[in-house]
């Protein structure tokens, strides 16, 4: 093996940068090149890359986004454009492909390994958190820590006004991220699509909470529950509070990486060139129990990640 390609599809997440800076100098260190594909898929479609070295990926690892570049590649998705990017794959005869991303990239990734017969190694890097195989995927942490400061100082004001706030955190269809940002808050209500939630379930916590003297709430809700605006609307006709609701948004997708954040991706990044380095593909690398580990690629696509529900359990417990 002489050559690898390396590429970052889909939505970006903090520390991406790092793992592309440590795939880099692990494979320079085994005497490997790495061509880093720009714009996602789109890059491989186009045949557009930059030759990676250990100088040209320095001062990097603090910085959120991808250096390579990101963007939602529809092309990519169609039997046509599959064939193209394994076409480009041969051209610049790599022996394989390390894929930053998350589960929507490696399904990609998946398609891409049958195509063109090469090695494919999946690092998982999504703030999402929602990647089977994986106990936590390389941005997670960040987008927890930046979603807490973000409520943290909405509390300020919540308390302030004593009102109810809603906080629609990202996740896509998942609640992984709504449930830890929940649990560190300190929120009274967690709302995860994982978890069906009745509105007269909310409605009774807060009254309960209001008969306890606590005069005001942070209800975390995970952009997948639905139209939080609604959900607002309906609770403060219910229980007769003010309440507003603050989406976070695409903040949560930058910033400079954690310490955690660029560990994992320093660990990944090493387990997937090793990989590579011993031929094997078709492989997502993670964290399983607190080791570094691998999973196959198929079936890390194939499965659906668990909700922890213990953690529910325990948010109910704290917020009283
Ligand atoms: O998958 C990461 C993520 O930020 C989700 O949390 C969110 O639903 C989605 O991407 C937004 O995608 P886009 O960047 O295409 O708007």
């Amino acid at each position: 093996m002489k050559t690898i390609g390396l590429v970052t599809p889909g939505g970006d997440a903090p520390g991406m940068n790092a793992a592309i800076r440590a795939v880099t100098r692990i494979a320079h260190s085994r005497k490997l090149q790495v061509l880093g594909f720009e714009r996602g898929w789109d890059g491989l479609l186009t045949n557009n890359f930059k030759r990676l070295t250990p100088r040209s990926v320095g001062g990097i690892i603090q910085l959120g986004g991808t250096m390579l570049h990101t963007l939602r590649c529809p092309k990519f998705e169609e039997k046509e454009g599959v064939r193209k990017a394994a076409e480009t794959l041969a051209l610049n005869k790599l022996d394989g492909l390390v894929v930053i991303g998350g589960d929507g990239s490696f399904r990609g990734a998946l398609d891409l390994g049958r195509e063109s017969g090469k090695l494919m190694v999946g690092i998982p890097a999504t703030i999402d958190n929602d990647v089977f195989g994986t106990d936590e995927t390389i941005g997670f942490d960040t987008a927890v820590n930046t979603a807490v400061k973000a409520i943290d100082q909405i509390r300020d004001t919540a308390i302030s006004h004593e009102r109810i706030f809603i906080v629609e955190v990202m996740g896509r269809k998942r609640g992984f991220l709504a449930l830890d940002v929940g649990i560190t808050v300190g929120a009274e209500v967690i709302l995860v699509p994982e978890n069906e939630c009745k509105m007269s379930q909310v409605v009774e916590v807060l009254r309960e909470n209001a008969r306890k003297g606590k005069r005001t709430a942070i209800i975390v809700a995970a952009e997948g529950v639905g139209d939080t605006a609604a959900i607002a609307k309906e609770i403060e006709k219910h229980t007769g509070s003010e309440v507003r609701l603050s989406i976070l948004g695409y903040a949560q997708r930058g910033g400079s990486p954690t310490a955690r954040s660029r560990l994992l991706a320093s660990l990944f990044a090493e387990k997937a060139v090793d990989l590579l380095g011993q031929e094997q593909g078709n492989k997502v690398v993670g964290l399983q129990n607190g080791a570094i580990s691998n999973i196959d690629l198929k079936e890390s696509c194939e499965k659906r990640k668990q909700i922890d529900s213990r953690l529910l359990k325990l948010a109910e417990m704290l917020s009283i």
